[in-house]
């Protein structure tokens, strides 16, 4: 049965999305369908498809009341928007669906795994807060039905000290006997994060079984969005710690995300870690989740946004909100590596290429510049005993505009800068990371959407994200050299489904 309150969001958006023309969205990233998207939720493969939910609000850009909006695809890269999924219409919600995730049940049908929020009147004894508990609905893939029963996690299924209101964003999966586990962000007595470990045989009735891992006051406050899955022989954790501090070039100041490699201790079902570091180093970047492909891969997205930088935005637009591209992961000597799917080799045309190009001052190529294009620029010193100072290349560029990636070899800093992106806000524009130092030698892929850049550094050791809201006339791509750089450039546009590359 769908409630009036969720049949009048589907009733909303199916009308307002008819004045958002597609070439004001992204070209192959998901962004919302109206109105406003954060997390990813209940990315799965399910009859076929990949489904991918996200938190949403359709009547206004900015967040609000909280429903999952949904869409599939076949691919990871065009996606059809389905009516929105949930909206905040059951006691156990009424203030808002927040994230989750989606599992596949034994008769076949889909359950959503989510976060229901009801705020607190204010009567003596309850505090302003919003009392967090995890509910389930179920569903076909397209319609779902809410449990009578909900919640099926709540404040007495904590334990000690854990706090009832900031108790959300549970991720679930199916072992390989067929029972069912999550793990749910919450706060300790202390104020930070901790990860809570929850089994169930039916994915319907849950008991508590740890802390899986703790905080011990390093990342930031409250944990949101984890995620746990096992890769290339790890237990890899993903958490989006809330008020996080810097540490050297590794964290960033507010929201951040991190991602620890380690081990599963099955004995006394806890988390050992081995290491950890920053998923991405760019700066709109927030709440990962992943899904198994049926081929075997694990495949990461996320918010492609950060609630410290959501000032950065476009004015008038009807949508607020897109998701990163998909990222194929692999665990080597103790990092997360992040590749774009391989399907968006799919969308690859109009090859253009350049070989030991030697780099001194500033120059263009011809041929080399675009709006949606995969481009790779792998650089290394002309001179070994004279390396270079500075390397940058400039996209997204017209005379008013452009966003820089630049690079130092002595000091081994990548800095990417849309500080002349069009944003009239006082926020943050520039990050910095640290790569490994090989000698000047540096090789990158960048992929260009309509609003964005992701840029993976030394074959996804390191991913850098941002988004940028000039015209898409701003296309240029210039580069820079103080020094001599020998250079490689290897440029695709990329053809998605709503027009020709080349048109732009
Ligand atoms: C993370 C988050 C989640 C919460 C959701 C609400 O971005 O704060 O913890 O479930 O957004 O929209």
């Amino acid at each position: 049965m769908v409630s009036q309150i969720l049949r009048d969001a589907r009733r909303y958006e199916a009308i307002a999305e008819q004045a958002v023309p597609a070439k004001s969205k992204p070209s192959f990233h998901l962004a919302a369908r109206v109105g406003w998207m954060n997390d990813p939720n209940g990315f799965s493969y399910y009859k076929g498809q990949y489904h991918l939910f996200y938190q949403y609000y359709p009547y206004d850009t900015k967040w609000g009341s909280m429903h999952w909006g949904h869409a599939v695809s076949d691919d990871l890269l065009h996606w059809n928007h389905l009516p929105a999924a949930l909206a905040p219409d059951t006691l156990q919600d009424r203030d808002g669906c927040f994230s989750g995730s989606a599992v596949e049940l034994s008769d076949g049908r889909q359950l959503l795994l989510y976060t229901g929020v009801v705020k607190q009147g204010g009567l003596p004894g309850e505090g302003s807060e919003s009392l967090q508990s995890q509910c389930i609905a179920i569903g076909d893939g397209t319609d779902y039905e809410k449990y009578a029963a909900n919640p099926v996690l709540s404040g007495a299924d904590l334990p000690e000290g854990g706090s009832a209101y900031d108790f959300r964003d549970p991720k679930a999966w199916r072992e390989k006997d067929g029972s069912y586990r999550c793990v749910v962000g919450n706060r300790a007595s202390d104020g930070s994060g901790q990860l809570l470990y929850y089994s169930s045989e039916d994915a319907i009735h849950w008991t508590f079984e740890s802390v899986l891992a703790e905080n011990k006051e390093r990342f930031g406050s409250m944990w949101e969005c984890p995620d746990l899955f096992e890769l290339d022989g790890k237990t890899v954790v993903l958490i989006s710690p809330q008020d996080m501090l810097p540490q050297g070039f590794e964290y960033h100041n507010g929201n951040g995300t991190v991602c620890l490699i380690g081990r599963f201790d099955e004995s006394k079902k806890s988390f050992v870690e081995e290491s950890n570091h920053a998923i991405d180093y760019g700066i709109d970047f927030y709440a990962p989740q992943t899904v198994l492909t049926p081929d075997g891969r694990r495949v990461m997205i996320a918010w492609m946004q950060n609630w410290d930088t959501l000032a950065v935005r476009m004015a008038k637009s009807p949508w607020c909100g897109q998701m990163t591209l998909p990222r194929e992961l692999s665990v080597r000597n103790g990092r997360l590596y992040q590749w774009p799917v391989r399907e968006l080799e799919t969308l690859r045309r109009n090859r253009v290429a350049y070989e030991n190009v030697l780099l001194e001052g500033a120059a263009t190529l011809e041929g080399i510049r675009g709006r949606r294009i995969d481009l790779t620029i792998t650089i290394r010193p002309e001179d070994e005993a004279n390396v270079y100072k500075k390397f940058a290349v400039w996209f997204g560029k017209n005379d008013a505009f452009h966003t820089a990636l630049s690079f130092r070899p002595y000091e081994s800093i990548l800095k990417v800068d849309r500080k002349f992106s069009g944003s009239r806000r006082a926020v943050i524009h520039q990050r910095r990371c640290k790569v490994p130092n090989r000698g000047g030698a540096l090789t990158f892929r960048m992929i260009l959407d309509r609003f964005s850049v992701e840029i993976f550094v030394n074959h996804g050791e390191q991913a850098l994200t941002a988004t940028m809201f000039t015209d898409s006339t701003a296309d240029g791509i210039a580069f820079f050299a103080d020094g001599r750089i020998r250079m490689d450039v290897e440029q695709y546009t990329l053809d998605a489904a709503d027009e020709s590359a080349s048109a732009e």
